[in-house]
């Protein structure tokens, strides 16, 4: 299947991503105010010989939420065990990832806000008291044993804040949210992947990147990727503005950043729904996609730039989509 350049996967085992993957807080571009507070905790955990407080990182896919999570454990120089929320399915499952634990280390659960309710209940002991409760049966008995854990931080990543249940969002101690990374972050992002990736690019070519990557880091990387495809089959040996043109072209990614999912998405909200309102379920099905992916992925970015608005009834176009599709917005027809 062809790799997307808007999709929500990590591609873990692809060396590409492990490589431009910053290891440090010092080489992580950008969320300044986050890294800064960051810095200190993880400075004062290591000074009072304590584990890191537990971590809840949240927003839309391809921000840095993973690479900030491996960085945290980096920093405080302990390993870190990765679980995603709907992988966790039995209290066995969660028990056997706790059980490898040693003091202090991190344990990365991605997707937090899938986890099933009764998983997120034997962890509520495990973060506050580092003990979980184990219901055990045999010969039609049941007993609770009590299994004391080694000290551990959680790192909790979600794309929906608004999916995970206050008791649980109420054990974090740090609560942080990554915001879209402004066109200079992005430019030092290029920049930095042109390094380790070893491929020049001139300044003019990464800014055009920077520019259309739905502020985001994962595409700007994907992009590069892509147009490093082209320089090499070209014979280039640098990557430049006109190149970058013609491959972001060919890519179908416009000069807002958006590709065809998205144009897809306001095309068919204008045409199909006459510019809504109508609720994302509709719109996905009118295009042929998956409800979670129009709202974690492709939505996000559409609201932030003033696409298309949320209201109680679904989803409206905006004077700004209407114009960006060059059709006449004239609700005085009739
Ligand atoms: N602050 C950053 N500085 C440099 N590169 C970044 C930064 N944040 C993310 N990236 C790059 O973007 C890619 C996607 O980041 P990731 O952590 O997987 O996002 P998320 O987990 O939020 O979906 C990573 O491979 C990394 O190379
Ligand atoms: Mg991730």
């Amino acid at each position: 299947m062809e790799e997307r350049i808007v999709d929500n996967n990590e591609l873990q085992t692809d060396s590409f991503e492990k490589n431009i993957r910053p290891q440090t807080l010092e080489e992580y571009i950008g969320q300044k105010e986050l890294t800064e507070n960051l810095k200190i905790f993880i400075e004062a955990a290591k000074i009072r010989n304590e584990s890191l407080d537990h971590v809840l990182l949240y927003g839309p896919p391809g921000l840095g939420k993973t690479t900030l999570s491996h960085i945290i454990a980096n920093e405080l120089g302990v390993n870190i065990k990765t679980a995603s929320g709907p992988s966790i399915e039995k209290s066995g499952d969660l028990a056997a990832i706790l059980s490898t634990l040693e003091p202090g280390d991190v344990l990365f659960i991605d997707e937090i806000h899938r986890m099933p309710k009764y998983i997120e209940e034997i962890l509520y002991p495990a973060m506050e008291d580092f003990v979980i409760d184990l219901i055990l049966n045999s010969d039609g008995k049941s007993r609770t044993i009590k299994i004391d854990l080694p000290p551990f931080t959680l790192i909790g990543a979600t794309t929906r804040t608004g999916d995970i249940s206050s008791p649980l969002r109420d054990r974090f101690g740090i609560v942080s949210k990554l915001n879209y990374y402004s066109e200079e972050e992005l430019l030092q992002i290029v920049l930095r992947t042109s390094r380790v990736l070893d491929m020049k690019i001139t300044e003019e070519a990464a800014l055009l990147i920077a520019q259309r990557c739905r502020k985001t880091p994962r595409i700007a990387n994907r992009l590069f990727k892509r147009i490093r495809d082209f320089a090499l089959v070209r014979n280039c040996y640098e990557i430049t503005k006109p190149l970058t043109l013609e491959a972001l072209e060919r890519l179908k990614v416009d000069e807002y950043g958006l590709d065809a999912i998205d144009i897809e998405y306001i095309s068919s909200l204008i045409t199909k729904f006459n510019g809504g309102p109508v609720g994302v379920e509709t719109i996905a099905t009118s295009i042929g996609e998956e409800p979670s992916t129009i709202e974690d992925v492709v939505e996000p970015f559409l609201l932030q730039e003033g696409f298309i608005k949320r209201t109680p009834r679904g989803r409206v176009a905006t004077d700004k989509s209407y114009e960006h599709l060059k059709i006449s917005h004239n609700k005085s027809l009739f």
